[in-house]
């Protein structure tokens, strides 16, 4: 029976020249939160209740694109198969509950799946129960903040990787940033390897807007969470009640930007800095662009990928494209 083995502490333990990684943070969160406008990393939404809401998210009417991209996992199981071949090391960038990784266990046979994601603990219980289902698949977990640059630990198998990026996290990334990070994931790809990623479409602005906006107040509190996140981190003193959730679709950019809106004249204080804000100014928490399916592939290709294969809907919302690294 395989065995399960936590491959890294989680990030806070870890130190380097830089500090400890709650060093780094506080650096990172206070930096962002003097900058005009201020802004807070898209990584900070993902504390233990943040990676909860995210999971309800994901279960929304109104956000499609987990849905979408479930089905095109189902739908094309065997055609992803195919292409890829059985007993890759496949390793899930990004891999919060490991729900999608799940669906093409039993059509992509791994012989190793290596979920990375940067809530340690989260990973953790999840790992715990697919380890049990999956006995014949060794599950090396690894907890890591990949979002500067992914180096998968030197001890997971260089040959025969497949690296699986799903839920459109390239979009959280900046076009500029998306390509260096690509062009980091075909370095880790190895000689033989292959990436298999999903990505949100450009699509009806009334569809992209009511995905961030939820009734229910899901995105709400997933974006405000932050600000609890940060209070954690920095020890400031934000008031959540003071903030307000922004989020619409910036069709030039073809990306949705979410924003914290100041409710009332608010001053943030931290040990060692504060920062005031007047009435409507607003923190930036998130970009999540949007791509054409010519623009991501010509992104690939730029990339160093090749041998692209794609699968959409219908409604064309979503697409996965299977590269090979060249
Ligand atoms: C993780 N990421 C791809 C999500 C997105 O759609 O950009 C994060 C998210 N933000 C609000 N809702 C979901």
């Amino acid at each position: 029976m395989a065995r399960t083995q936590f491959l890294s502490k989680p990030q806070t333990l870890a130190v380097d020249k830089f500090g400890t990684a709650s060093e780094r943070a506080q650096r990172e969160l206070a930096s962002g939160l003097l900058q005009k406008p201020a802004r807070i990393s898209p990584k900070y939404f993902y504390d233990s209740l943040g990676s909860k809401l995210f999971e309800a998210i994901c279960l929304l009417d109104e956000y499609y694109p987990t849905r979408v991209e479930q089905s095109l996992y189902v739908t094309h199981a065997a055609a992803i198969a195919g292409a890829a071949g059985p007993g890759r090391v496949l390793i899930d960038i990004g891999a919060g509950n490991c729900a999608k990784a799940e669906l093409l266990f039993a059509a992509l046979q791994p012989k190793q799946y290596v979920p990375i994601d940067i809530s340690a603990a989260f990973l953790r219980n999840t790992v715990e129960r697919l380890q049990a289902a999956y006995p014949a698949i060794s599950m090396l977990p690894v907890g890591l903040d990949f979002t500067e640059g992914l180096n998968v630990p030197a001890h997971v198998n260089m040959r025969h990787r497949l690296l699986f990026y799903p839920g459109s996290s390239i979009g959280n990334f900046t076009p500029l940033q998306a390509a260096k990070f690509l062009s980091g994931v075909h370095r880790e790809c190895g000689a033989d390897g292959a990436l298999l990623i999903g990505v949100d479409l450009i699509k009806d602005t009334q569809i992209l807007e009511a995905a961030y906006n939820d009734a229910l107040g899901i995105t709400a509190a997933f974006n405000l969470n932050v600000l609890a996140h940060t209070n954690a981190l920095l020890d400031s003193d934000f008031v959540i009640s003071d903030w307000s959730h922004v989020a619409f679709f910036n069709v030039e950019q073809a990306c949705i930007e979410m924003h914290l809106q100041a409710r009332r004249p608010v001053l943030v204080q931290w040990p060692g800095g504060e920062r005031k804000f007047t009435q409507g100014e607003r923190i930036h928490t998130e970009n999540s662009y949007k791509y054409t399916q010519r623009g991501f592939v010509e992104l690939l290709e730029s990339c160093g990928f090749g041998g692209i294969a794609c699968w959409t809907d219908e409604a064309q919302q979503f697409l996965v494209c299977y590269a090979r690294a060249v």
